[in-house]
């Protein structure tokens, strides 16, 4: 019977995923790809500086759109194919603030 409980379990986590922002998986999409290129600190690399301290001035609105759609022209791709709106929005929070929430 506990296999039954571990099916819907598997079942039921992709659905999960769309609605809640995965704040483990994110956090590891930033450290990882975000940081391939602004470095795993993220304090910049082939990418720029993007810390807290960096962006502070930064309206969020723009960021998601910075994130979403990428800087065309240069290596800051867009995020839209991977990314879901909430997921980039968690995203944001997490540059502004450092912190996973
Ligand atoms: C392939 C390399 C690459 C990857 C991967 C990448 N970026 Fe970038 N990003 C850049 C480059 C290069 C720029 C600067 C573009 C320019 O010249 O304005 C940039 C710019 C930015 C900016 C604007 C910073 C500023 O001060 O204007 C933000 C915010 C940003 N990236 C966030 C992210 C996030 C979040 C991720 C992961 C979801 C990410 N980037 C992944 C290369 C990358």
């Amino acid at each position: 019977m506990a296999r039954w409980g571990l099916l819907a379990l598997v079942l039921a986590t992709p659905t999960l995923a769309e609605e809640t922002p995965d704040a483990t998986a994110l956090e590891r999409l930033v450290v990882q790809d975000c940081g391939s290129c602004h470095g795993l600190t993220l304090k910049g690399g082939l990418g720029p500086d993007i810390r807290p301290e960096t962006l502070e001035f930064y309206d969020p609105e723009l960021l998601l759109e910075v994130i979403l759609d990428g800087i065309p022209d240069t290596p800051m791709p867009p995020w839209r194919p991977l990314l879901t709106e909430a997921e980039a929005a968690w995203i944001v929070d997490f540059l502004l603030t450092g912190e996973a929430r």
